[in-house]
């Protein structure tokens, strides 16, 4: 077999067998291919596509190109929970021990943020001496103990990937559907779940802008989840605005908190609601995704999904006292209000703006190896469709830096648009796709 007739059948719009797409991957990664010959292919996926069967093998030969976790001694079905990337989206925090209260096991690998997205271990380690990287031992026991873990990733995860996505990311090849949801499913796939729960984000902050995007992408996720034995549902949800009103890394720690009381932003609830009575249905141990959301309604209700926040953090060495006492958290020296300078209604709060702000005050970063602040951010006052009067606070900035104050107020009131008309409710949760 020879790269240069793999590139070749796909230029011409042909379909490629398991064989040729697994000699391509292998190859790649035993760096026998070179970065060219692949980026020739990755261009000629872009513009001829691949179908569902040659997805799958691309997903496969991409999850096995390194350790595949096996988490059988784990008793019980274990979901997993896949975001494709926002702003300000707290979920994780609040759906991982919500779930674990309801009896499911969850064995959470999580990322860290790159760009203007936040990532759940960041998040988790502005909880002082939180421990995000436990050994695959512990991570299993503790699953078993406590019913929750959420670790970074560890050992040798999709290599291919790895390498095939920074090649992407040179070569304008990244927004192909094939390509991210191969991309996104091997890694899930190689983590070991039974069941797969995608949370599939629209609008100005997400990778997909548009609706029809959006279901393709979650579509084929869906497929490939399905033909290789993982039960997989994917959810589409807005992203035109950040989640919640709490971006940064402690601050949307106190955001979890608050929602775990019950207390939580009405769209941050809503999306932890839907994803985690998906998890459980996925799980079988509900009829229906109803049924299973009033079981979660009930544990947020009766402070058991707290409680196993706090399990989860002293079981993770962390320190549980920011439960009660969330002022523990890191706080910054500054904080700056943006007041609006007119009356009217939100139209846009741009979630991309609003991430970059973010990286700005130092929340996120730019490079894998950039350090990040716990206690700087955002926390909005207002969201899409308030309505507001002039010189009412829109948000607030949270940062220790006297110097940039003025460039990110401007950068955050840039990112909100005030409109005269009364603006028409959009939704949260688009579609479930099955
Ligand atoms: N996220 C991924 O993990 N891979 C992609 O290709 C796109 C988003
Ligand atoms: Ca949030």
């Amino acid at each position: 077999m020879r790269a240069y007739d793999i590139i070749y059948k796909k230029r011409e719009g042909k379909k490629l067998s398991e064989e040729e797409i697994s000699f391509l991957i292998k190859g790649y990664v035993n760096n026998e291919i070179p970065d060219y010959q692949l980026s020739a292919w990755a261009m000629a996926v872009f513009f001829q596509g691949m179908d569902a069967e040659e997805t799958a093998h691309l997903t496969m030969s991409m999850a096995r190109s390194g350790d595949m976790i096996d988490l059988s001694p784990i008793k019980g079905v274990k979901v997993d929970k896949h975001s494709t990337g926002g702003v300000g989206d707290t979920t994780t925090l609040v759906l991982a021990p919500l779930v674990a209260a309801a009896g499911i096991p969850v064995a959470k690998m999580s990322g860290r943020g790159l760009g203007h997205t936040g990532g759940t271990i960041d998040k988790l380690e502005a909880i002082s001496n939180f421990n995000t990287s436990l050994s695959r031992e512990d991570f299993i026991n503790n699953v078993n103990q406590y019913g929750v873990a959420v670790v970074g990733q560890t050992g040798n995860l999709t290599p291919a990937d790895k390498k095939l996505y920074s090649l992407r990311d040179v070569t304008a090849t990244v927004d192909s559907i094939p390509l991210i949801a191969s991309s996104i499913m091997s890694k899930k796939i190689a983590g070991g779940a039974d069941g797969i729960v995608l949370d599939v984000k629209i609008g100005s902050g997400a990778f997909m802008k548009e609706i029809s995007g959006a279901r393709e992408l979650a579509r084929t996720m869906v497929d490939i989840g399905n033909e290789v034995g993982r039960k997989t549902r994917a959810v589409i949800t807005d992203m035109n605005q950040p989640l919640g009103f709490a971006v940064g890394n402690a601050l949307e720690v106190k955001e979890a908190i608050a929602t775990l009381q019950g207390k939580g932003p009405a769209d941050l609830t809503e999306l932890c609601l839907t994803l985690g009575a998906n998890m459980l249905y996925l799980a079988g141990n509900e009829q229906s995704t109803e049924k299973a959301r009033t079981i979660l309604e009930k544990k947020l209700n009766d402070g058991s999904a707290l409680n196993k926040f706090k399990e989860l953090i002293i079981a993770q060495g962390g320190d549980a006292a920011v439960i009660d006492n969330p002022e523990l958290l890191a706080t910054a020296d500054l904080q700056i209000e943006l007041k609006s300078e007119k009356a009217g209604y939100i139209s846009e709060i741009n979630a991309l703006e609003v991430g970059l702000t973010a990286m700005l005050l130092g929340a996120g970063r730019e490079t894998k190896d950039d350090n990040i602040k716990m206690d700087v951010g955002i926390m909005l006052n207002k969201k899409y469709g308030d309505q507001v009067k002039a010189g009412e606070v829109l948000a607030t900035l949270h940062l220790d830096n006297n110097e940039i104050v003025d460039q990110a107020k401007e950068r955050l009131r840039n990112s909100f648009s005030i409109t005269d008309e009364k603006q028409v409710k959009r939704p949260l949760i688009y579609e479930i796709i099955d």
